[in-house]
Parts: structure tokens; sequence; C-alpha cells
């Protein structure tokens, strides 16, 4: 289903894409799997899941996985990012991935923070990081 032209996915269609791409995560250290779904400003879908290492700093979350294939597949901006992991309660992003996601965050962005059984809460950018970090008078 990546990197496809899609019909907007709705909140829980892309809960489960991330729910699925969990299913492929690489974390043998943490046992700690994490999923993340989103769609991009053509409304195409890109999934990621962590990647972890035997140097633990060389491991990459499950959000950044996603959002990486999208901007290197020639997305620029992230309308709704979904993310699932393992715990039973709404997975919340760590502060890398919050600015990263503010690099790339559209206007209407919105995170879905969800657990496995479905239930989510949704967040705006501004809420998981008020005040981003940007530099004034870049083209992006
Ligand atoms: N992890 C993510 O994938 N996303 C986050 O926002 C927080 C943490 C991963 C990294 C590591 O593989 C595991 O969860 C435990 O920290």
């Amino acid at each position: 289903m990546n990197n496809q032209n899609q019909l907007t996915l709705k909140d829980d269609e892309l809960i489960t894409a991330a729910a699925k791409a969990r299913e492929s995560a690489y974390a043998p250290y943490s046992h700690f799997r994490v999923g993340a779904a989103l769609l991009d400003e053509k409304n195409r879908l890109f999934t990621g899941c962590n990647v972890e290492n035997a140097s633990y700093g060389a491991t990459c979350c499950g959000e950044r996985t996603a959002i990486f294939k999208a901007i290197s597949t020639g997305s620029r901006k992230i309308r709704r990012l979904a993310i699932v992991c393992d715990q039973d309660e709404p997975c919340m992003p760590c502060g890398i991935c919050r600015q990263v996601m503010a690099e790339f965050a559209a206007p209407d962005f919105e995170l879905l923070a969800a657990s496995p059984s479905g239930s989510f809460r949704r967040y705006t950018m501004t809420e998981l990081l008020p005040d981003a970090f940007v530099l004034k008078g870049v083209d992006q």
C-alpha cells in the first residue's frame, strides 16, 4: 500500500496501518515495537517502524522511519501521523521525533497517538512542541 496515491484514509484506517507497520519493528534490544503511518500533502501513505542497533544511539524511531521514507520519496508536508506501540495506552512521540515532525508538519497537522486496541488521542503540532525551533527565511 506504500507510495501509492490514496483516497484520504480515515483515522482508524491510518491507525490500522501503523499497527501493521509495528509488526516489522526490529527491536531485539528493547523488545518495544513502534509502528507509524502518515499521510502527506497528496494523501500518500507511508509507514515505518523502529529499527534498533547494537550501538543503541544508531536506533531510528518508527515515526522518523516513516517521515524519512516520505520525504525521500518526494513528500514535503505531513498532514496526519498515527503511532501505535506495544503498550496498551496511546503512544507519544519522543522529543527528537517531535522536532522532525515540526520540520514537515502541514498547517492542519494532527498526530494520532493510539493504543493497539484502537483508542487514540489527537494532538496538534503546537501541543506537541510549542515554540519549536525553526530557522527563519529557509526555503523548504
Ligand atoms: N521509539 C520509537 O520508535 N518512537 C518514539 O517516539 C520513542 C521510542 C523506539 C526507540 C526504541 O527502539 C524503542 O522505542 C525503545 O525506546
